[in-house]
């Protein structure tokens, strides 16, 4: 019998939830696309839930994608940006998220430099929360809509060759990928310069590859990240330009593998760098599909949370 609960009333990152959580969440997924592609895109699902989405690390995508998501549901919304607040005096994140929840807040969205701060705030406050990113630690939504249109895209990942290509070592999406893929039966390689691949990475069981024509030959999805140089304290590649040379990807180099490839990015994208134009805007590309899942999954995630109160 498929489940119909989340095992969890958290979201902090894949590694917490099981397989059928997983799926639970794409069957769901898959209703609220139907729903956000109508004339109508709103359900009075979450009616007198309030949600806060608290951010202490810039976002675009994910915030907007978040609160239309949370929007869609008819719940209500408060945004938090910690630029603007008063975590600038001096206050902790716990006085900061209980002054939020001491408002009637039901759940908390929120993006932290800090990995494992969604871990703490689980331990010491009663609302749901969801990891939007936790430093280089994990970003579980991200992770759960790319896996999520790579079988739109091309059905079960049973099997599947997925690569994940480019700054692994500072990548959040990066290890909530690995993890998701697995426990969905793919098979992942992480391909980039030895400087930018954590050194243990094996043991979570993936390949590993620097070349990244045979990379692209071995996989059916390349998804590929940003050099996340606002996280590099030292040099970690000698320019853009040298990783561009050995590691962009171009319409060029994936004319020469001879087989239609799927890529991704979950943006922002450094066009030029990790990704040509042509290749970014190509047929093969599904990075706009992405951002669209993006508010189905995070839409069926606050729902199947807010039936887990407790
Ligand atoms: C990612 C992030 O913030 O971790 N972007 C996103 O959520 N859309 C990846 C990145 O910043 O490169």
């Amino acid at each position: 019998m498929s489940q119909s609960q989340l095992s969890t009333k958290h979201l902090l990152g894949i590694k917490y939830i099981t397989k059928e959580d997983i799926e639970l969440i794409f069957k769901t997924a898959i209703e609220f696309k139907d729903v956000i592609n109508r004339p109508i895109k709103k359900v009075p699902s979450l009616r007198d839930v309030t949600v806060a989405n608290v951010f202490f690390e810039n976002s675009t995508r994910t915030r907007i994608s978040f609160e239309l998501a949370e929007r869609r549901l008819s719940a209500d919304v408060v945004n938090f940006a910690a630029s603007s607040s008063s975590v600038s005096k001096g206050e902790t994140l716990l006085d900061t998220v209980n002054n939020i929840l001491a408002m009637k807040v039901d759940m908390v969205v929120m993006r932290h430099p800090a990995p494992g701060a969604h871990h703490f705030l689980s331990k010491h406050i009663d609302a749901n929360i969801i990891n939007a990113g936790d430093g280089t630690h994990e970003h579980p939504t991200q992770a759960l809509l790319d896996a999520f249109s790579i079988q739109e895209k091309i059905g079960s990942l049973v099997g599947k060759n997925i690569v994940i290509v480019g700054d692994i070592l500072h990548s959040r999406v990066a290890l909530s990928n690995i993890f998701c893929l697995k426990k969905l039966g793919a098979n992942v390689m992480v391909c980039g310069p030895a400087t930018l691949i954590p050194k243990h990475i094996k043991s979570l069981g993936v390949e590993v590859e620097h070349n990244i024509k045979k990379a692209l030959e071995w996989c059916d999805v390349a998804n590929v990240l940003r050099i996340q140089l606002e996280r590099q304290d030292i040099k970690y590649i000698p320019s853009l330009r040298e990783y561009a040379i050995y590691f962009g990807i171009n319409k060029q180099l994936l004319e020469s593998i001879n087989k239609d490839i799927v890529i991704m990015h979950p943006g922002p994208i450094n066009r030029g760098v990790e990704l040509t134009s042509d290749v970014a805007d190509s047929h093969q590309s599904i990075i706009l599909d992405q951002v669209e899942n993006g508010v189905a999954i995070r839409m069926a995630v606050l729902y199947l949370l807010a039936g887990r109160r407790n």
